[in-house]
């Protein structure tokens, strides 16, 4: 039987596979640096770049988790293609509630962009629901917002 892929922490070595990943599945846009959020999200202290990554070494699957203080936020929730619906995103998914939980954080958040409904199920299926909120944005330099 294949081994199940370890989820742990990103390493510097696994900064370009990880972001290839997320382009294979569709996360990243142009106004978005990926290397950046990862950069940032490492210095920070309150987050974590978290990935599954097989025992040959190659990386699968990422989930980003952020402690903002009040609650727990997933960014980059990603599975390789040839591996969704194998259960890889439910492990991933519950990772980064251990990792949320081990900070104090009572409350997992995340966004879907509305291109992207088909999401909602996978979410859903882990108890998640939707809550209706209307999320404000700024780009603190002034730009106009992105979609
Ligand atoms: C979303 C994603 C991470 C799910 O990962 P996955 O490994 O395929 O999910 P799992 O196999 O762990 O599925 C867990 C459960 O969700 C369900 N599920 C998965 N994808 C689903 C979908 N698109 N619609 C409905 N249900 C879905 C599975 O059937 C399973 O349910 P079950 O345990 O009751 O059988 C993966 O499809 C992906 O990387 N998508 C592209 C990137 C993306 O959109 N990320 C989310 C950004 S918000």
């Amino acid at each position: 039987m294949t081994a199940e892929p370890e989820i742990r922490a990103l390493n510097d070595s696994q900064i370009d596979p990880v972001v290839q990943l997320w382009r294979d599945c569709d996360l990243v846009r142009p106004w978005n640096d990926a290397r950046a959020d990862i950069e940032f999200a490492r210095r920070s202290g309150a987050a974590e770049v978290l990935v599954a990554v097989t025992a040959e070494g190659t990386i699968v699957g990422s989930a980003m988790v952020g402690n903002d203080g009040h609650r727990g936020w997933f960014y980059y929730v990603a599975v390789a293609p040839s591996l969704q619906k194998t259960g890889l995103g439910r492990r991933l998914i519950a990772a980064g509630e251990d990792w949320m939980r081990a900070r104090g954080v009572e409350k997992a958040q995340l966004i879907i962009r509305d291109t992207n409904v088909k999401v909602r199920g996978f979410y859903e299926s882990l108890g998640y629901g939707v809550q209706p909120r209307v999320l404000m944005a700024r780009w603190l330099d002034g730009r106009p917002l992105t979609p």
